[in-house]
């Protein structure tokens, strides 16, 4: 019986999906240029990169063998954390195996029932997942809507004068590509004594200083407790981190649970992501940025502008249109991919445009004309 059951939510679930035109698949096949990952500075084939990560596999084997409190001491561990918490200026960083599981270690230590979570209604779906295993009372806000957030501040504490509440926000949205209203959060933040995770997993090595991030580039990062970061995006590799001062990063790794209980980062992950690090934070780093801001402007210039940074949307509507307009550029070439329900709201399915500094001009004007070229419906 209970097989029945299990195999009428397989079916009903499959249904589902198919009328939402939401099925996903793996892909079998490669287009020529790809706009679809988010590797914005082009440092996952770095030479130098590379390199570094061929001789970490030499020097310490393929994987990291125990979690990081059992496996002994972990000199490249040590040395990236103490990198990142230099970068982030605060004053130690930690790493996780991966940026999803990051918040799902950092949320519950922070906050557990009785708290609140105010967090925006589009945040990524990692931070959710680590804000519904806290325990804590979810309360959401848009993230332009900063009148939002000060009447739930506002409420929330009135109804919990001395709980926490924990605000949590991404800088660059992963799939909006815009960036947060950070001074007000932090202004309406201060206000309400609450405490704020910042998600820079777009922004860092994009924008800022040395590419530290939107924090930094508004000379905020003071204001901001927690700021996390992932090495999965602009620093072409794997895991992910949270910088904060010495006492946080200490909770976290004694309790941060998704830290504690996985087996660390592969040594030679974590010797691409200090090798890219160094190079975010010299002048090859900021030609880098220099060359994806051209080609954002470029972009901009030859398809319809909307936000500033690397991550272009262009809105569709219906999960099927978003889909076929995906087709269609990969009929030419280009790996572009459509972005749908559940993944963003209803009506909102889109094009997502990943740009990197390691497309040429020329690579930019054949997205900008196929993008024109698609039917107006
Ligand atoms: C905003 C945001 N945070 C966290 C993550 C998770 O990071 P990672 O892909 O490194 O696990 C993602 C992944 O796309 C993301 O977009």
């Amino acid at each position: 019986m209970a097989s029945h059951s299990f195999h009428a939510r397989l079916d009903a679930l499959q249904r589902n999906r198919e009328r939402q035109g939401s099925e996903r698949t793996f892909k079998t096949r490669t287009s020529g240029i790809c706009f679809s990952d988010n590797d914005y500075l082009g440092l996952s084939r770095h030479e130098q990169v590379i390199a570094s990560a061929q001789q970490a596999l030499r020097d310490y084997g393929t994987g990291a063998r125990a979690a990081r409190l059992l496996s002994g001491p972990c000199p490249e561990h040590h040395r990236l954390e103490e990198n990142l918490a230099q970068w982030k200026k605060t004053e130690r960083a930690l790493l996780f195996s991966s940026g999803y599981l990051t918040p799902l270690g950092v949320v519950p230590t922070l906050v557990s029932p009785g708290d609140t979570v105010l967090m925006e209604r589009q945040a990524h779906a990692c931070l959710f997942d680590g804000a519904r295993l806290s325990g804590a009372r979810i309360r959401l806000f848009d993230r332009k809507n900063m009148p939002e957030l000060k009447k739930n501040l506002v409420s929330t504490r009135k109804l919990a004068p001395e709980s926490r509440i924990l605000i949590i926000a991404e800088s660059l949205h992963s799939m909006d590509g815009d960036f947060a209203p950070l001074r007000e959060i932090i202004d309406l933040k201060k206000e309400s004594g609450a405490w704020l995770l910042l998600d820079e997993a777009h922004a860092g090595g994009i924008c800022g200083p040395a590419g530290a991030g939107l924090a930094a580039e508004l000379d905020l990062i003071q204001h901001v407790e927690i700021q996390m970061g992932t090495m999965g995006k602009a620093l072409g590799s794997s895991g992910g981190f949270v910088a904060a001062t010495e006492k946080i990063i200490h909770l976290l790794m004694n309790e941060a649970r998704t830290f504690l209980f996985g087996t660390a980062l592969a040594p030679a992950s974590v010797q691409a992501a200090q090798t890219s690090l160094t190079i975010l934070r010299s002048p090859e780093g900021d030609l880098l940025r220099k060359k994806l801001a051209e080609n954002i402007t470029n972009f901009r210039s030859a398809f319809s502008p909307s936000v500033s940074g690397p991550i272009q949307p262009v809105f569709l509507g219906s999960n099927q249109l978003a889909t076929k307009a995906s087709d269609q550029l990969h009929s030419l070439g280009l790996d572009v991919p459509a972005i749908r329900t559940p993944t963003i709201p209803k009506g909102t399915a889109r094009l997502r445009i990943s740009l990197s500094a390691r497309h040429s001009d020329k690579e930019i004007q054949q997205l900008g004309q196929a993008l024109m070229a698609l039917p107006k419906e």
